[in-house]
C-alpha cells in the first residue's frame, strides 16, 4: 500500500520509540518523511535507528531523490526553531501533506500536584499544547491553505487525557488539552478543507518497559481486555489511517488504541 506516494510529511518526534515507527510506516507508503529530536544529538540518533531499519535518511540538505527520511533537530516549544524546521521544509521540499503532532513532553517525575515546580508544569505544556499547535499553524498557513490538494493533521494524545493516571497532573491535563484543541481546529479548519483528527493510545511498548519490574507489566496487561500493550507499529497503523484519504469524512475524532483499557470499569482481577 503506498497511500502517501508524493506526498511530503512531518512527523515531530521522531527521535525514538513510537516516532521511529510513525516515521518508518508513512515512509513505507511512499511519502517523503520529515521529522525532528529536540536536540542535534537525539535526532542524529533517531536518524541512526532509521538508517538500522533500512531507510534512506538524510540529516543535511540533499537531492530529492536520494532520502526518504529527512532529519532535522527543532525544539517544538522553540518558536525560531519551528519557523527554521518550516522555512527548510519549504526550501527543500516545497511542499507539506500531512503533520502528525508526536513530540510529547512526558513530565514523569515530577510528583503530585503538591509537590510539583509549576514551572514543570509549564514545560508540559509548552511542548505538547503550545508546540504542537504551533507546528499546526505554519503547516496550515505555510502549505496546506496554499495547497490545491490540503494537508491534514494528526495529533497524539492519549487514553490519560480522560482516565487519570497519578502523580502525571500536567501530562494527563495536556493531553485533555490535546483533545479539545483537536476538535477546536477541526471546526475552524474544516471549512477550509483541513481534517484534523487525533489518536489516543493506552500503554505502547516504549524502552521505558525494558526497565519495569516483569510483575508490573504483567499487572499493567492484565489492566488490557487484549492481554497486551500497544506497539509502535499498533499506533503507526492508525495515525496512517487518519492521515489517509480512508478517513477523507473524519475530522474532529479522538479514535482511541488501549487494547480495550477505557471501555472497563475494573480489570479483571479485581472484578472476579
Ligand atoms: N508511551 C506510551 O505508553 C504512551 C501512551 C499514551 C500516549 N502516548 C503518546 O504517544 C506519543 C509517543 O509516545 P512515546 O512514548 O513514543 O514518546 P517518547 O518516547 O517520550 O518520545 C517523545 C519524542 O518527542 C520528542 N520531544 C520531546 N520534547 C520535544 C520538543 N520540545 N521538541 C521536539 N521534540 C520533542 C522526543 O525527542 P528527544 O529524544 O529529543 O527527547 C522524542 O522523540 C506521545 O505523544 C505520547 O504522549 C504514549
Amino acid at each position: 500500500m503506498e497511500r502517501f506516494k508524493n506526498k511530503v510529511a512531518l512527523v515531530t518526534g521522531g527521535s525514538r520509540n513510537s516516532g521511529l515507527d510513525l516515521v518508518e510506516r508513512f515512509a513505507r507508503e511512499g511519502a517523503k518523511v520529515w521529522t525532528c529530536g529536540s536536540s542535534a544529538a537525539s535526532t542524529a540518533k533517531g536518524a541512526e535507528a532509521l538508517s538500522a531499519r533500512g531507510l534512506a535518511v538524510a540529516t543535511e540538505p540533499a537531492p530529492d531523490g536520494a532520502w526518504q527520511v529527512r532529519a532535522m533537530p527543532c525544539d517544538i516549544s522553540d518558536g525560531a526553531q519551528v519557523s527554521a524546521l518550516f522555512d527548510a521544509i519549504e526550501r527543500e521540499s516545497g511542499r507539506l501533506d500531512v503533520l502528525v503532532n508526536n513530540a510529547a513532553n512526558q513530565g514523569i517525575g515530577q510528583g503530585g500536584p503538591l509537590d510539583m515546580d509549576p514551572a514543570g508544569f509549564l514545560d508540559v505544556f509548552k511542548t505538547n499544547v503550545f508546540g504542537g499547535f504551533r507546528v499546526t499553524q505554519q503547516a496550515c498557513r505555510r502549505f496546506f491553505v496554499k495547497q490545491e490538494t490540503r494537508g491534514c493533521v494528526v495529533f497524539l494524545s492519549s487514553n490519560t487525557a480522560r482516565r487519570a493516571i497519578r502523580n502525571r497532573t500536567s501530562y494527563c491535563a495536556s493531553k485533555g488539552a490535546i483533545n479539545s484543541l483537536v476538535r477546536s481546529l477541526a471546526l475552524d479548519l474544516g471549512p477550509l478543507g483541513i481534517r484534523v483528527n487525533c489518536c489516543a493510545p493506552g500503554y505502547i511498548r516504549t524502552e521505558r518497559w525494558n526497565t519495569l519490574d516483569p510483575a508490573v507489566a504483567a499487572r499493567r496487561r492484565k489492566n488490557c481486555p487484549l492481554g497486551r500493550e500497544a506497539t509502535g507499529a499498533d499506533i503507526a497503523g492508525v495515525v496512517a489511517f487518519l492521515a489517509s484519504d480512508d478517513a477523507s469524512n473524519m475530522s474532529g475524532e479522538i479514535v482511541t488504541v488501549d487494547a480495550g483499557c477505557s471501555c472497563q470499569h475494573m480489570p479483571i482481577d479485581v472484578d472476579c
